[in-house]
């Protein structure tokens, strides 16, 4: 199978039942033995969903959606956070599991399921969730295979999709809630994205989410655009912006938004998050571990280590210079969204 070829996402009809149309392949795989010729390409995260595949051929039936040339770029984009995988488990993913707690604390307390977790990266929300919820059917989606394969581990009742957060393939009124860390912020064009999770919410479900505040808000942001900025070599894909309409929190445009989407605004709340570090490497590590900055160095060892070197410079005007420590904030909205009338 070529790793470069672009995605094929095949529609799911509903959770947890799935009908294989794989090159020409007709059997049904819910329950049942997957046919020994799709085995290879649908077992890696075949559990929950064996009909997502990836594979280069054009889109043909109604239902399938296709990565294009027009998103090339996200292909690229992909690839920066495949690489990052397991570095962001190790490191950025620890440092933003607060951030799921904060979510957590502002859903209701009877969730709705199932859940889905979208851009769920390693399953940050989703195990977050589980600590609060017991034991709940939860979804991680995400367009880095590593991540979903690493999202399934780390819930008990967990299930993972790969697909592109632009194009998903659930169908109508499928979850309760859908819940997305610092993830939806990643959306190509995210007033459509909010019409498409609207959709996939069931009547009376909730969609709760967190996005980065403003440029000058955002310390860690701050050091990542430098050293992107000041990057030396030619770069395949343009790293994705950090910043996005909701990085106002409450504002005209989400108002506008959410209800063009037919969602009701329960709640956005504000709160800092203060990032940690024993010290100026741990602190480049983890931030080098980030699909942006993953980007920068494509996964050569030499780059990485300019990299790295680049990033502990960068670091230096937030190391207190006694303890080696180093510390910086990020401001950081929380918004919860429920989706209370059918559309
Ligand atoms: C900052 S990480 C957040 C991961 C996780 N939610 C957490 O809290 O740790 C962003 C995640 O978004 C995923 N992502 C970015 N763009 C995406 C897209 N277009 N479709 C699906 N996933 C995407 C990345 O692969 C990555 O796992």
């Amino acid at each position: 199978m070529d790793k470069d070829a672009p995605y094929v996402y095949m529609r799911i009809r509903s959770v947890g039942q799935e009908l294989c149309r794989f090159s020409g392949c007709q059997g049904k795989v819910a329950g049942r033995k997957v046919p020994d010729r799709c085995t290879n390409l649908l077992l890696p995260f075949g559990s929950f969903c064996p009909s997502i595949v990836r594979r280069a051929r054009p889109a043909k039936s109604e239902g399938e959606s296709r990565v294009t040339n027009k998103t090339l770029s996200t292909e690229g984009i992909r690839r920066g956070w495949e690489i990052a995988a397991p570095a962001y488990r190790e490191g950025f993913a620890l440092a933003l599991q607060e951030i799921s707690h904060e979510l957590a604390r502002r859903l209701p307390s009877r969730l709705p399921t199932p859940v889905l977790d979208l851009a769920c990266g390693p399953g940050t929300a989703m195990a977050t969730l589980e600590q609060y919820h017991g034991p709940i059917l939860s979804v991680g989606c995400d367009f880095s295979h590593a991540m979903v394969g690493f999202a399934r581990k780390t819930t008990g009742g967990g299930h993972g999709v790969v697909a592109d957060q632009d194009l998903l393939p659930f169908a109508p009124a499928t979850f309760g809630t859908v819940v997305s860390s610092m993830g939806t912020i990643f959306s190509r064009e995210p007033e459509r994205q909010l019409g498409t999770i609207a959709t996939i919410l069931k009547t009376g479900g909730c969609y709760g989410f967190s996005a980065w505040g403003e440029p000058h808000e955002n310390a860690m942001g701050a050091v990542s655009r430098r050293v992107v900025d000041s990057w030396p070599y030619s770069l395949s894909s343009a790293p994705p912006p950090i910043e996005t309409p909701y990085s106002q929190g409450q504002s005209p445009w989400l108002s506008r938004a959410t209800e063009k989407a037919g969602l009701s605004i329960v709640s956005v709340t504000s709160h800092w998050l203060v990032f940690r570090f024993p010290d100026r490497g741990a602190a480049a590590r983890a931030l080098a571990g980030t699909g942006r900055l993953a980007l920068l160095t494509g996964g050569a060892p030499a780059r990485e280590q300019e990299l790295l070197d680049r990033l502990m410079e960068a670091f230096l005007p937030h190391e207190d210079r006694a303890s080696g420590q180093v510390e910086l904030a990020n401001r950081y909205h929380l918004f919860v969204l429920s989706r209370s009338s059918g559309q």
